[in-house]
């Protein structure tokens, strides 16, 4: 496997990889050293069956079925459809995926330790997906503000940012009253040690503006599959996340 940085102190690409075959465990453990040094690994032109898919991802972790169930893989529950296509008058996937900076299942009480994105169709523009490095935001800080951080908690929950307001623009996906019992607020360090990395990252609360995907303290890892028709819209694909143990 060859690594290209993708920018200045974040983001891999890993070249010379065939994720639809089997992968031994030294091969993985090479897979995975590269997404916690990178927090972003990329693996272009990929040809996955959504079986491969997960079963790639279930390397991380136990996937984590996502709370819109009306959006999971009509075989494969672990993974969520992201889509802004609409077959006959019906949404083909969840359109609403991100059009706020976030950490995946931050809304859990274990977030996911890896977000695996398997894109099928994308836009000519406007279907990017941002990454902020969460390590360079927390050492980036001045002391004294890393100090205020010490021991302060932040409240999460399932939707956009601070905002409460279901019918609201830019909410996320409106869940059923029975999704909505299944969730509830959880608390969160807004700054937590990573041990395997003697290192603290921030952990964006939803009032936060920035965003993260690899939480290696997290056990869990959340799987999706995307594609997008058009620009400036969500793309159609799928997701999984994984979960191991906790820490
Ligand atoms: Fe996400």
């Amino acid at each position: 496997m060859r690594l290209k940085k993708l920018s200045r102190d974040f983001a891999l690409e890993a070249s010379g990889v065939d994720l639809a075959r089997p992968l031994s465990d030294a091969a993985f453990r090479e897979i995975e050293e590269a997404f916690f040094a990178g927090q972003v690994l990329v693996f272009r032109g990929q040809k996955l069956t959504a079986r491969e898919f997960l079963e790639f991802a279930r390397r991380f972790g136990p996937p984590e079925p996502h709370v819109v169930d009306q959006f999971h893989h009509p075989e494969y529950a672990d993974i969520l459809i992201l889509s802004n296509v609409v077959r006959d008058g019906k949404p083909a996937g969840l359109a609403d995926a991100g059009t706020y900076f976030h950490t995946d299942y931050s809304y859990l009480e274990m977030p996911a330790r890896a977000t695996l994105l398997h894109s099928i169709q994308v836009p000519r523009a406007g279907g990017d997906t941002l990454f902020a490095n969460q390590y360079s935001a927390y050492d980036d800080l001045p002391g004294a503000t890393k100090k205020r951080l010490q021991g302060l908690i932040g409240l999460h929950h399932y939707g956009n940012r601070d905002d409460l307001e279901e019918t609201s623009r830019t909410a996320a996906s409106q869940l059923t009253e029975e999704q909505k019992a299944r969730l509830r607020w959880v608390r969160h360090p807004v700054a937590r040690a990573i041990p395997s990395r003697a290192a603290r990252r921030s952990t964006p609360s939803p009032a936060a503006r920035s965003a993260s995907r690899a939480c290696p303290s997290a056990r869990r890892a959340r799987c999706s599959t995307s594609s997008s028709a058009t620009p400036r819209s969500r793309s159609t694909g799928s997701a999984c996340r994984t979960a191991s143990a906790t820490w």
